[in-house]
């Protein structure tokens, strides 16, 4: 079934607010996790919203918070999420990391007390297209054990660094989880009711053991990117989000999905402007330089060309901006079922926008 986004956008604000959310914090969450599936990142779109509900209707999470500044000094500031949705915090926060930056050239903005804040894209994004070099990271509930370990201490951290661009095409955007791929990877493909995942998406089973069967990994875990290193980038990513904001780390955070337990995930936004190094625009200019020369290496056997960071999703975001954006008929039921029950209208699969 394909949707246009527009009314993916709305439905999704139809369902925050009959659950008590305002419409402008509903707006946030609904336009940030649609983005997400415009840029092919299925795994932190809607499906997403059906996890909130759930910690909504069980009471998890402080329906009008937007938080508070704990404290400002320079260019630091840190923040109290006060439970609120993690998008709305992240937008406050991102608020405030561009008001110090352009005052400053640099501003450092940490949160403790949020929520899942969905796709790392959507915040770097936004602080590149303001002018500054982004470093956003959060850490997330306990799924991933440390490498040479077999217990779930970390989350998939998140890593996002997104750089300006000339004239709004981006040239260089990296989001990732520090897993080998981000957990909700796998919630998408047993949407699909794909009953194998690939081998590079590094799940477990329940004995630790590799596997490409998608419901022995829902039942297992992660692993970390590249091995020890991913554990070091997760593990760097908490530092900056839960060490510098004073808020729980790895296992001191409950296992996600519990409900109605405050999450207490944390986040980190770095914004740097070039501009205090460069002329205005040269590192934009300079970026699209390197770009086109790490893009000018002769394409390995089996690829056609080589990519780099950010480009496969704004190619998808073309695409489904002109044709829609599919959602699997598994978890469109659970949408449905949701909806009746809080009394909202799922829209109709139809035309593209
Ligand atoms: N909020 C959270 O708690 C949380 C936790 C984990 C992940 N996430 C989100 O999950 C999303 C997906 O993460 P992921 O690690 O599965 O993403 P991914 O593996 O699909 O992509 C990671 C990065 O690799 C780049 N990439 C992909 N193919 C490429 C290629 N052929 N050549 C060059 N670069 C390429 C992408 O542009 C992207 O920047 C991200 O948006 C991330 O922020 C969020």
């Amino acid at each position: 079934m394909t949707f246009p986004a527009e009314s993916l956008r709305l439905f999704c604000r139809q369902l925050l607010t009959s659950l008590g959310t305002s419409e402008a914090h509903a707006q946030i969450v609904g336009d940030s996790l649609v983005a997400a599936n415009l840029r092919g990142v299925d795994s932190h779109g809607i499906q997403m919203l059906l996890v909130y509900i759930q910690q909504l209707r069980a009471g998890g999470i402080n329906v009008p918070a937007a938080g508070r500044v704990v404290r400002e000094d320079g260019v630091f500031l840190r923040y109290d999420g006060e439970n609120g949705l993690g998008q709305v915090v992240a937008d406050q926060c991102t608020d405030h990391s561009i008001r110090i930056a352009k005052a400053m050239g640099i501003s450092v903005v940490v949160t403790n007390h949020s929520n899942h804040f969905g796709a790392g894209a959507w915040w770097g994004e936004k602080l590149a297209r303001a002018g500054f070099l982004a470093i956003v990271t959060s850490n997330a509930c306990p799924a991933v054990a440390p490498w040479q370990g077999k217990t779930a201490i970390l989350g998939t951290n998140p890593l996002c660094v997104a750089v300006p661009a000339l004239g709004g095409a981006g040239r260089w955007l990296l989001d990732m989880a520090t897993t080998t791929v981000a957990l909700g990877k796998l919630s998408h493909a047993a949407h699909l009711n794909q009953a194998t995942i690939p081998k590079e998406w590094g799940f477990l089973d329940s004995t630790g053991q590799p596997t490409t069967e998608t419901a022995a990994a829902q039942r297992g875990a992660p692993t970390p990117i590249g091995g020890y290193k991913g554990t070091a980038f997760a593990m760097l990513a908490e530092i900056l989000s839960a060490g510098l904001s004073g808020g729980a780390m790895a296992t001191e955070l409950p296992v996600y999905r519990t409900g109605g337990d405050p999450l207490g995930i944390s986040h980190c936004f770095i914004a740097l402007d070039p501009k205090r190094l460069l002329p205005a625009g040269e590192f934009e200019t300079r970026v699209g330089r390197f770009v086109d020369l790490v893009k000018a290496a002769e394409p390995a056997p089996g690829y056609e060309e080589v990519l780099v960071a950010g480009e496969p999703e704004w190619r998808c975001e073309k695409i489904r901006m002109a044709e829609g954006i599919p959602v699997p008929s598994k978890l469109w039921a659970k949408f449905t079922t949701v909806a009746a029950e809080l009394g909202v209208t799922p829209p109709r699969p139809d035309a593209a926008e």
